[in-house]
């Protein structure tokens, strides 16, 4: 477009968006990303979860400035000055919540996005930047996490960065330094609450936002996936435009808004009547101030780390020299990355589960059967019995993807649709 010979002046015959136009690409970004981005027509339930997924990055920054406003972080008051915000600041109590239950559902959020996923093959060829970009987006998401869980500097908080801080002392050579070098002290303290403080408002909320920025970048490159797991590129009209795609805008917005009302029904439901989910969401102990000398009765993380967490237990023999808890925190680790291998695990000659064979349906099962199970005993004490479940567990966990190659190959498909259907 020309731009109007004087600077700064509107020439009020082509309006106020041609003067932005001509300054910025307000109109052609919008078209991009909204109006022009011909998304599948088949959209259904599972496909909510990434807008949702934005809704509760918004909520966690704008309640977690305001909860900043008003928070102490120091060894000495940072206790204090929760309790501070749950009474006496106006509202307090609901930033706080809205926060700490937000936290949660962003989690439930994003697991549920992560499924469709591994229903629809949403992370094979084209996409599989924008699944390695999602999976930079979760790590970064459980070191948010565990990183705010310090902060109120409840007993739980306490010993539970004790408990995970203390796994990079499992590490070779380096181990103990290492540890020494998070905490920044010999012990957990006001030092590591004030780095922590630093990681969880500022360098991790940006570098989430980033990634969250790539992450719609790379899916508006490639386009999205959809339940039938066909590319609606290939089907294109006279005009270029997909033969089963709607434009985003208004199609999609209207559709997201009215997910968006039913997920507030939910969270809000939450956050007004079962804020701390009977211990899930905010566990017991922490409302007791950190206290060095005495270790809660259970050291166990939030339900979001469970699954993971049961894993590290479950491993209890030393192996080629190496101590259980090194093996541990390797079992923990490769279980949080391997689905980051999916794309070249997955040698189906179809994408969606609909198209796929039983052994694809049946392994997607155990595996969702195994991490409900991981996830539970996490949050209980470690017995025999439930020790030797977590290692069953563990073990269909990683069949799960390290199997997949085999089992994509040898079982009978159904033939994938020419268009969506619905
Ligand atoms: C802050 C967290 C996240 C946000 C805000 C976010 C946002 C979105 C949005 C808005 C979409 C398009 C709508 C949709 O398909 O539901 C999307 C698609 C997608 N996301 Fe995410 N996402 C997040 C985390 C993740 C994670 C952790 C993964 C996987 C490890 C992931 C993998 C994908 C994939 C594969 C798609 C394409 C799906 C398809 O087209 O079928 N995302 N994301």
């Amino acid at each position: 477009m020309e731009p109007t010979n004087s600077p700064g002046k509107v020439d009020v015959s082509k309006g106020f968006m041609s003067w932005i136009d001509e300054r910025f690409p307000a109109t052609e970004t919008f078209e991009y990303h909204m109006s022009k981005y011909y998304a599948p027509k088949n959209f259904n339930f599972w496909y909510y979860f990434g807008v949702l997924a934005i809704v509760m990055l918004v909520n966690q920054l704008v309640t977690g400035i305001w909860l900043t406003m008003s928070y102490t972080p120091s060894g000495e008051e940072a206790f204090a000055s929760v309790e501070y915000i749950m009474r006496d600041v106006e509202y307090g109590w609901l930033i706080r919540y809205l926060h700490s239950t937000g936290a949660s559902f962003f989690f439930i959020v994003v697991y549920l996005h992560m499924y469709r996923a591994l229903l629809y093959g949403s992370y094979r060829g084209p996409r599989e930047l924008l699944w390695l970009i999602g999976m930079a987006i979760f790590i970064a998401m459980m070191a948010e996490g565990f990183f705010g869980y310090l902060l109120p500097w409840g007993n739980m908080s306490y010993w539970g960065a004790q408990v995970i801080v203390s796994l990079a002392g499992a590490i070779p050579v380096v181990g103990p330094d290492l540890m020494e070098w998070v905490r920044g002290d010999f012990l957990m303290s006001g030092v590591t609450l004030n780095r922590f403080f630093a990681l969880h408002v500022v360098a991790l909320p940006l570098v989430l936002v980033i990634l969250v920025f790539v992450h719609l970048v790379a899916l508006h490159h490639v386009g999205s996936n959809n339940p039938d797991g066909i590319e609606i590129k290939k089907n294109k009209g006279p005009d270029g435009i997909p033969l089963d795609g709607i434009p985003f805008h208004p199609y999609y917005t209207v559709h997201d808004i009215h997910a968006m009302v039913l997920f507030f029904i939910v969270f809000l439901a939450a956050v007004f009547f079962a804020p701390e989910m009977g211990g899930y969401f905010i566990e017991k102990p922490n409302f007791i101030p950190a206290d060095p000398l005495a270790t809660p009765d259970l050291i166990v993380p939030v339900w979001y780390y469970t699954p993971f967490y049961s894993m590290l237990r479950a491993s209890t023999f030393p192996l080629f020299g190496m101590t259980a808890k090194f093996w541990g925190l390797v079992v923990m680790a490769g279980a949080i990355i391997i689905p980051a291998a999916l794309p070249w695990l997955d040698r189906s000659p179809v994408k969606s589960i609909r198209y796929k064979g039983m052994w694809s349906k049946s392994m997607l099962g155990i595996f969702v059967v195994s991490f409900f199970i991981l996830g539970y005993l996490g949050t209980k004490g470690p017995t025999e019995a439930r020790t030797a479940v977590a290692q069953i567990c563990t073990v269909l966990y990683f069949a799960y993807f390290v199997l997949m190659p085999w089992y994509t190959r040898i079982e009978k498909t159904k033939p994938e649709p020419e268009r969506v259907t619905f």
